[in-house]
C-alpha cells in the first residue's frame, strides 16, 4: 500500500498549461489528493506563457480533472487541492520571471510551511530543459544547503548519445544524480512493477526463467494511431529511437536481468544495467540478418481509411524514418544464452497492446505424438491496455477421446472496477515526492541503451538498410514475419 507522503514541499511545474500537465500531471495529482497521499505541507505552482490568474487557471485545471482523473470529483477533495494550485506566467528565458518566482516560493513557504523544499517537474519540450536548469542555478533555486531539491525530466532524454552527455552534464552539474529524475512512464506502469513480483515472488515461474526451459521472448509494443500531430518531432526521431531505446530496452532489462541482493533502488539498477551491457554487439551481420524496418502505408484501422506516414503535413514525401522496427537479439550470460529475445514496435498496427511473451520450450513428442496443435506454454504478462497475466497450457478435451485442447487461466486486472489501476504518472509523482528514484532510470542506463541504438544507426544509415512498407491496420511488414518464420516461430498474439 503506499504511505501518506511526509515531505513539506512546493511542486513547481514548468510547463503548466501543456498537454501533459492536464491529461496526465494533474489528474493524477488529483488521485493522490483523493487518496490522502500527498504532505499536509504542500502546493502546487504552475508556469506558462498564458495569460491567466489562479482563478482561471484553477478553474482549466478542474476541467481536466474531471475528463481524467479515475476517482470521481468530490468537492470536499477538489476544495483541498484548487487552494493549493497557483499560477505564475513568464516565458522560460526571462530572468525577471525567475526572480518573481522564487519571492512567490518563499511566501507560499511562509504560508505553507514547506521549508524551502522544491520539485521542479519539467513538463516542457527537450530544448527547455537545459535552459530552465541554469536559470535556477543562476538564480540559486536549485541547490540548498538546508532544503531538499529535485528534478524531474520528461522524455526524450536527448535526441543522440551525444546530446543526452550534454544534458546530462549540465543537468547533474546542478542537481545531482542522486536528485535527477528521468521519466520512462512506462516504469510506472502497474503490470512493468509486477514483473519482478511475478519473477522474485512466484518460485513455479523464477526456476524455470533461463535458457533450460525457455524457448523464446517476444516483447511487443503496438500502437493503432498513427504520428498525429507529432510528425515534425517523428521524422527527427522514428521507432527506434522514441520506442526501442528508452521503453523496450527498460522491458527487456525487466524481463531478463538477475534478482537484485535486495529491493533498493541503486541494486535493481545494477542488475538492469547488467542486461544492457550484455547484449549481443550489434554489427552489419547482426542488423542485416536480425532486424526489420518498416514505415506504414495507407490502409484501413477499423472501419476508417487512413493516409500513409508520407501523406502526413508536417512529414517529408520521401521520408524514410521507420514507424516500425522488429529484432532478435541475444543476451550473452549464463542465464540466457541461445534465447532469441523478439522485440517489436510500431504504429498503425492492428491492434494497441503492449506485451511480454515468455514460450516455454515444448516437450520431447513421445507421448502425444500425432497432436500437430500441442501448443506450447506460454506466460503472457499484459501491460497495457489491459492488464494482467495469462498461463497457457494444455490439458485433455473433456469426453471418450484423448485429444488435447490448449486452455489458458487469464487474471485480468484491470477488468475488475473496483481495481482501478493508477495512472502511470500518479505512481511516479508519489515516488518523486517520496525520493524514490527506482522507476527512473540512472544515467547509465541511458547511457548504454543510447549507444545500443546508435550503433544500429550508423549501420542503417552508411549500409542504406531497406525500408519496408505494411499497410496501415496490419501487423508490420512480412519480413517481421519471416524473422521467425525461418525459425520455426511465429509472433504469439494472445
Ligand atoms: N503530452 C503527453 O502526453 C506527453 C507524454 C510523454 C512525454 N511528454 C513530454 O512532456 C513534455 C511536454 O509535452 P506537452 O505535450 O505537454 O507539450 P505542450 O502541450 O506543447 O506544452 C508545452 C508547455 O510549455 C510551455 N512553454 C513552451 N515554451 C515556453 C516558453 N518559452 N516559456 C514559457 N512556457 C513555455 C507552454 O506554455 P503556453 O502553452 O502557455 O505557451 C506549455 O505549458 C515534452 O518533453 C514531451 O515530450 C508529453
Amino acid at each position: 500500500m503506499q504511505s501518506r507522503l511526509e515531505l513539506p514541499s512546493l511542486m513547481v511545474i514548468f510547463g503548466g498549461t501543456g498537454d501533459l500537465t492536464h491529461r496526465k500531471l494533474m489528474p493524477s495529482l488529483y488521485n493522490l489528493f483523493y487518496q490522502n497521499l500527498l504532505p499536509d505541507s504542500f502546493a502546487i505552482v504552475s508556469v506558462g506563457r498564458r495569460d491567466f490568474n489562479d482563478e482561471e487557471y484553477r478553474n482549466q485545471v478542474r476541467e481536466s480533472v474531471e475528463r481524467y482523473t479515475r476517482f470521481k470529483v468530490e468537492e470536499a477533495v477538489w476544495e483541498k487541492m484548487r487552494e493549493k494550485i497557483y499560477y505564475i506566467r513568464f516565458n522560460f528565458d526571462d530572468d525577471s520571471g525567475y526572480d518573481s518566482l522564487k519571492a512567490m516560493l518563499e511566501n507560499l513557504d511562509k504560508r505553507y510551511n514547506t521549508l524551502g523544499n522544491r520539485l521542479y517537474y519539467l513538463a516542457v519540450s527537450p530544448e527547455y530543459f537545459e535552459v530552465i536548469v541554469n536559470k535556477l542555478d543562476r538564480h540559486a533555486m536549485a541547490l540548498n544547503e538546508s532544503s531538499i531539491r529535485r528534478i524531474v525530466i520528461e522524455k526524450p532524454f536527448g535526441k543522440d548519445l551525444e546530446s543526452a552527455e550534454y544534458l546530462n552534464e549540465r543537468i547533474t552539474r546542478v542537481f545531482k544524480e542522486e536528485n535527477t529524475y528521468r521519466i520512462d512512464h512506462y516504469l510506472g506502469k502497474e503490470m512493468i512493477q509486477n514483473i519482478m513480483v511475478m519473477r522474485f515472488a512466484n518460485s513455479v515461474f523464477e526456476h524455470l526463467w533461463n535458457n533450460k526451459y525457455i524457448d523464446n521472448i517476444q516483447i511487443s509494443s503496438t500502437e493503432t494511431v498513427g504520428v498525429e500531430n507529432r510528425g515534425g518531432y517523428y521524422e527527427t526521431s522514428g521507432a527506434l529511437k522514441d520506442m526501442i531505446q528508452n521503453h523496450m530496452l527498460q522491458l527487456l532489462a525487466l524481463t531478463a536481468m538477475e534478482p537484485p541482493i535486495n529491493l533498493d533502488t541503486e541494486s535493481i539498477r545494477d542488475e538492469k544495467v547488467k542486461v544492457l551491457r550484455s547484449l549481443q554487439p550489434v554489427t552489419g551481420e547482426f542488423v542485416k540478418e536480425n532486424m526489420v524496418r518498416g514505415q506504414y502505408g495507407r490502409g484501413e484501422i477499423g472501419i476508417h481509411q487512413v493516409n500513409a506516414y508520407r501523406e502526413d503535413e508536417r512529414v517529408s514525401p520521401e521520408s524514410d524514418v521507420e514507424t516500425f522496427v522488429a529484432m532478435k537479439l541475444y543476451i550473452e550470460n549464463y542465464r540466457w544464452a541461445g534465447v532469441p529475445f523478439y522485440i517489436r514496435s510500431g504504429k498503425r498496427m492492428a491492434n494497441k497492446t503492449t506485451e511480454i511473451v515468455i514460450q516455454f520450450k515444448s516437450l520431447p513428442k513421445i507421448l502425444y505424438t500425432k497432436d500437430e496443435d500441442l501448443l506450447p506454454n506460454l506466460l503472457v504478462i499484459k501491460v497495457q491496455p489491459k492488464e494482467g497475466v495469462m498461463f497457457q497450457f494444455n490439458t485433455k478435451r473433456p469426453g471418450t477421446g484423448n485429444d488435447i485442447i490448449p486452455v489458458q487461466m487469464d487474471f485480468c486486472q484491470n477488468c475488475m472496477a473496483e481495481n482501478n489501476s493508477p495512472e502511470a504518472y500518479e505512481r511516479l509523482i508519489h515516488d518523486f515526492i517520496k525520493g524514490d528514484t527506482t522507476l527512473f532510470t540512472r544515467w547509465d542506463e541511458v547511457d548504454f541503451s543510447w549507444r545500443y541504438v546508435e550503433e544500429i544507426l550508423r549501420i542503417w544509415r552508411e549500409e542504406e538498410t531497406d525500408l519496408r512498407s505494411y499497410p496501415s491496420g496490419s501487423w508490420g511488414p512480412e519480413e517481421a514475419h519471416r524473422l521467425l518464420e525461418k525459425e520455426g516461430r511465429k509472433w504469439w498474439l494472445v
